[in-house]
């Protein structure tokens, strides 16, 4: 039986909420994720309280698995990401590069970038073993930046999931000779909890800009979302490594 290690996949409409349910059909499941009222939701996988963006407390999750076939890193957002704002609800207002604090930069990068560094590195010596896959969670923000008087999103993210993309080409570089396939999907604005939090008081305006100028009309669904990440952890996409794969409804180009 194959062990798949899922980050933040806790809270019940998120998208890694998903990606684990369905791996479940065919392999263990291990979730890492600092939501505990939400491990009750995942009967049947092993719910680790672990903030990925802690390489301390990543280490300690890691050290209790045995064996990973499969890591999906769902983690990231620019709110409800640390200990202390994890059931806060959006942040309003713009946070740019030129006005976020701080402490906002180092949260969001931690959140959305240096935690798939964690992971992945405490995952490489299981994964070398015998082969398998990672999954990345990037952004369209990464491809075209957050506009200015957009909310629900940030500046900083859109430079951690870019940097998220550039960590999945080089690690499928370094994990390619092992036969450990590592890729990375962007999602467009999907309606996931976390959206529709940000939806609650900005109509028709999502975290990157207006939902109406999406070409395909509609936002995504978690659904459509994980099952391209599912797939790119299976053996059907097995020469497929080292890219990223838009969800977006065709939004990068709008
Ligand atoms: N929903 C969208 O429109 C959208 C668009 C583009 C990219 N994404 C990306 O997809 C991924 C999933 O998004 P989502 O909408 O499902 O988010 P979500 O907020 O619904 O779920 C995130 C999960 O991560 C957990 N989490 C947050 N911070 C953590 C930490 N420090 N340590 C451990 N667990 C933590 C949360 O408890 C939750 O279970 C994220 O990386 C997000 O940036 C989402």
């Amino acid at each position: 039986m194959k062990t798949a290690v899922v980050t933040g996949a806790a809270k019940p409409e998120s998208i890694g909420h998903e990606v684990a349910i369905r791996l479940q059909r065919e392999m263990d499941v291990v979730v890492l994720d600092l939501f505990e009222e939400g491990f009750s939701s995942l009967p049947g996988a092993k719910c680790i309280k672990c903030d990925v963006s802690d390489p301390a407390e990543v280490e300690k999750a890691f050290g209790s698995i045995r064996q990973i076939d499969v890591l999906v890193n769902c983690v990231g957002g620019s709110w409800e990401i640390t200990k202390d704002d994890l059931r806060a609800g959006p942040r309003r207002g713009f946070r740019g590069l030129t006005n976020c604090s701080l402490e906002d930069w180092n949260a969001i990068r931690g959140a959305n970038l240096d935690s798939v560094f964690y992971c992945c590195r405490a995952a490489a010596p299981l994964l070398k073993k015998q082969g398998g896959a990672v999954v990345n969670v990037s952004s369209v923000a990464a491809r075209k930046g957050i506009p200015p008087g957009a909310e629900g999103s940030s500046g900083p993210y859109a430079v951690a999931k870019a940097g998220v993309m550039g960590l999945t080409r080089q690690l499928a570089l370094e994990l390619g000779e092992f036969g450990v396939r590592v890729n990375c999907v962007a999602p467009g604005v999907i309606a996931s909890g976390r959206l529709k939090k940000v939806l609650k008081f900005s109509g028709d305006q999502g975290p990157e800009g207006p939902l109406k100028q999406i070409p395909m009309g509609r936002v995504g669904t978690v659904a459509e979302t994980a099952a391209l990440i599912v797939a790119l952890c299976g053996d059907d996409t097995s020469y497929l490594t080292g890219v990223t794969i838009d969800v977006n409804g065709a939004s990068y180009a709008a």
